[in-house]
């Protein structure tokens, strides 16, 4: 099925809120960085799949704020290659793309495998930002790890 991957402008983007929800469970949190940046959506067969946002930190320094499969369509590979496309994307103008997750061995190797490597740790980041538990893999998350891709030259 044709796959393409397409730049979501911000006046379109709550449509797709249902997505955003799943790589964000929290609306306020997403209401902070919906507008800003660049978010990518991937399509298969003209039905969007995934979706990322991403922002810019500082001149050369980008952050993964939410990205997300539909969960029927997870483990099809659709997360990797909207990441990957977005590694490209950035590439040219970061120096580093950070990504926050939480403490989830299922996400942090899907970072890991297309190269993002520790980099810090936010102490309580999901009990002082959010206002439920956010449960994962039935544990709850507490502190944010921050993840970081350097550029190689
Ligand atoms: C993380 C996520 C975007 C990956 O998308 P995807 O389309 O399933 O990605 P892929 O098929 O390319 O890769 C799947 C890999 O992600 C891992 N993964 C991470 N979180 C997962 C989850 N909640 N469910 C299933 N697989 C998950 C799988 O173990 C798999 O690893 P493998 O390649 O070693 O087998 C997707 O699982 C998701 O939307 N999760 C919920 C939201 C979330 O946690 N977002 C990240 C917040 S920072």
């Amino acid at each position: 099925m044709e796959l393409d991957i397409r730049e979501i402008p911000s006046a379109d983007r709550k449509q797709y809120m249902d997505l955003l929800l799943i790589g964000d469970e929290q609306p306020e949190m997403i209401a902070k960085y919906l507008d800003k940046g660049w978010m990518f959506a991937l399509f298969v067969g003209g039905k969007i799949v995934s979706s990322s946002i991403v922002i810019q930190l500082y001149e050369k320094a980008f952050e993964i704020k939410n990205i997300a499969t539909y969960p029927d369509e997870q483990n099809k590979g659709y997360g990797t290659t909207l990441l990957k496309y977005i590694i490209e994307y950035f590439v040219p103008a970061a120096e580093v793309i950070y990504v926050g997750t939480g403490n989830n061995r299922k996400t942090l190797d899907f970072y890991e495998h297309c190269g993002f490597e520790y980099s810090h740790t936010v102490k309580n980041f999901f009990i002082d930002n959010y206002d439920h538990p956010i449960i994962e893999e039935g544990k709850q998350l507490i502190d944010m790890i921050y993840l970081k891709k350097v550029r190689k030259s």
